[in-house]
């Protein structure tokens, strides 16, 4: 199998390009290394990984790549809504044309699995599962952006998408801007957590599952083509708070203070079926406790510099 992956240094590309090396698969990853990581040198003994410091919207560089490759999965991207909202056309470029660009050169018998975001539900109704047929109401750059992107690759005609949950865990190239890894790390470092909108509810999945599930998209392809799939732990659809009593059972007393003064740039509070996906044999399975303790394990081991997106 010969896979490209764009951003494949980022927080969940390197999980994934571990993964391909397990599975003796041909890597190349294209990245421009914007976080100036290390997340890939422990893959560099690995013959069959080709690193490409390029940019995911060179027309030439994906044309070429893009060829000599069985499958592609484009995680590059300006990741999150702070980050979009702050530089708003290079996020268009990055995150919504160059999937465009991938769509102008894919052929048929290329696999494609994007990962889009589920945070395009906005503000669900109480205690009814979003389901993929669902309305979609993106609210930030960030969540539009993904949203035009899978509805174009939908139209194609060929692709796996994928609506993430709120991935938590551990990754070389760390990211603590995502809610599970905020909390635990301000639970632990700080002793405190500021707590806004804390009745909205979220969906979340760890990174190894997600990794997972992308190589069960590649091996289930024909039948799962051209679908949208959502993709979180079916059990962990929690409120922050809820998510707040989860990291205390682990890791003990912290404060926790509310306030109303904040909201979340990407407003979202849904709870969300991951049924579909489960249907075809794929069901996520680490739990947010395994999760939680995984990240304090890491935490004790992590320098407090800004391993933020924004
Ligand atoms: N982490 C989550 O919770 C989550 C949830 C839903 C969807 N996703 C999607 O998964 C993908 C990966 O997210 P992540 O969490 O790994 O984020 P990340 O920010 O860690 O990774 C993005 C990668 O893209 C690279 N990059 C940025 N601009 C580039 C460009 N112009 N050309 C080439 N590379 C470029 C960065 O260097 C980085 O390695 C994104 O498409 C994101 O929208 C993530």
């Amino acid at each position: 199998m010969k896979i490209l992956i764009t951003g494949g240094a980022g927080y969940i590309g390197s999980v994934l390009v571990n993964e391909c090396i397990k599975l003796n698969y041909d890597i190349t990853v294209i990245d421009t290394f914007k976080y100036s990581q290390t997340s890939l040198l422990h893959c560099c003994n690995y013959p069959k990984l080709r690193l490409i410091k390029g940019d995911c919207r060179d027309k030439e560089l994906i044309k070429n790549e893009l060829q000599k490759a069985d499958c592609i999965i484009p995680l590059a991207c300006l990741v999150g809504a702070p980050l979009c909202e702050s530089q708003p056309f290079e996020a268009a470029s990055i995150n919504r044309d160059s999937i465009f660009l991938i769509l102008d050169f894919l052929s048929k018998s290329q696999k494609l699995i994007f990962p889009c975001t589920n945070s395009g539900y906005g503000i669900g109704k109480d205690n009814i599962f979003c389901t993929e047929t669902s309305d979609l109401n993106p609210i930030s750059t960030y969540g539009k952006l993904k949203v035009e992107a899978e509805k174009r690759i939908i139209d194609n005609g060929n692709g796996i998408t994928l609506r993430l949950a709120t991935v938590f865990g551990v990754s070389p190239r760390m990211r603590l801007d995502l809610l599970v890894n905020d909390f635990t790390y301000k639970a632990l470092r700080e002793k405190s957590i500021v707590l806004f909108e804390s009745h909205f509810k979220r969906n979340y999945i760890h990174i190894q599952d997600v990794v997972q599930c992308f190589i069960h998209c590649l091996n289930n392809y024909e039948k799962m083509n051209n679908e949208t799939y959502n993709l979180g732990l079916s059990n962990a659809n929690l409120s922050k708070k809820e998510l707040c009593h989860e990291i205390e059972k682990i890791i003990g007393p912290f404060e926790i203070i509310e306030t109303h003064g904040k909201k979340d740039p990407d407003q979202r509070n849904y709870i969300v079926s991951n049924e579909k996906i489960e249907n075809t044999g794929f069901k996520a399975s680490t739990s947010l406790e395994i999760g939680i303790k995984e990240l304090v394990r890491a935490y004790t081991a992590l320098h407090p510099i800004p391993f933020r997106n924004y």
